[in-house]
């Protein structure tokens, strides 16, 4: 292995002084002649390459939230149900996925938009009985629209890419029911910012429409030693962006733009529902 390794060294290192010999030789040639220097140069594999935003990707031009699009590849996803809505939520968050299927139950609407589906746990179970509800499903992840399209599949949803933080490209008035289920604490900034988010909400839905779902907690909330360590965890790894949350802060953003709102707080999760 050691003597690959160095073997290797050498081989790299004759390379780069003879590429480097030849571009200054070409250099001097280019020089003398006159004639524009082609860049030869190869970037270097060790050196990430710097980040160029791009106008097309509807989260790139905002850094924090990137981890969006990055952090829910299909290797996470496939297990996401199991850990997160399973394990997490009840035995850390101490809030069955169970409450939140209820809610799903209750409140989505004929015309209903799921901001966040993640895999698309909760609309595949919400066992609709009436005619299939028309589904709009808008993420900032490509991963997950795609995999919760295939597993909605059957009520032929839409697929919208897009960023909550940004005016959404949805008309005025179109849903029955708008959720945000476990997002609010994965997305950047504090309540007002998060909040800005509700105008857009209550704009998209119908008048009497109703926005509901679910999100961690970070404060004026009770933590067992477990709860605290993971949270800390998931600060530290960026997954949550939810430092200062409390169930106040949320309901003045909620009142702030919707003239009814309810919040219940079950372990680290506040249930919310508004209406338009
Ligand atoms: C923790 S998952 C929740 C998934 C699902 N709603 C659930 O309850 O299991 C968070 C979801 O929000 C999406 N998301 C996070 N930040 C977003 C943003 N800024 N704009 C749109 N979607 C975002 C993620 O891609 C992911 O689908």
């Amino acid at each position: 292995m050691s003597s690959d390794a160095s073997d290797s060294e050498a081989t790299d290192s004759e390379a780069s002084d003879s590429e480097a010999s030849d571009s200054e030789a070409s250099d001097s040639d280019a020089s003398e002649s006159g004639a524009p220097v082609p860049d030869l140069s190869v970037p270097d594999p060790l050196v990430p390459e710097p980040l160029v935003p791009d106008p097309s990707d509807p989260g790139a031009w905002d850094p924090r939230t990137r981890h969006a699009q990055e952090a829910y590849t299909r290797r996470r996803l496939a297990v996401y149900d199991a850990v997160v809505l399973g394990l997490f939520c009840s035995v850390v968050w101490r809030c069955p996925r169970g409450d939140m299927l209820r809610l799903y139950r209750r409140a989505t609407g004929a015309r209903h938009l799921d901001i966040g589906p993640g895999t698309g746990y909760f609309l595949d179970r919400c066992g609709f009985t009436g005619p299939p509800p028309e589904i709009t499903l808008l993420d900032l992840s490509q991963e997950c629209l795609e995999m919760s399209a295939h597993r909605l599949a059957r009520y032929r949803p839409r697929t919208c890419r897009a960023n909550l933080l940004e005016p959404l490209p949805l008309p005025d008035g179109a849903f029955d029911s708008v959720a945000m289920s476990l997002v609010l604490h994965t997305v950047p900034g504090g309540w007002e910012a998060k909040g800005k988010s509700f105008a857009e909400m209550a704009r998209v839905l119908r008048p009497g429409g109703t926005l509901f779902g679910s999100t961690v907690l970070a404060e004026g909330v009770r933590m067992n030693a477990l709860t605290r360590r993971l949270l800390v965890e998931q600060h530290r790894r960026g997954n949550f962006q939810n430092q200062g949350d409390s169930p106040d802060g949320l309901a003045r953003a909620l009142a702030a733009h919707f003239p009814f709102s309810r919040i219940v707080v079950r372990g680290n999760v506040a249930l919310f529902r508004a209406t338009a």
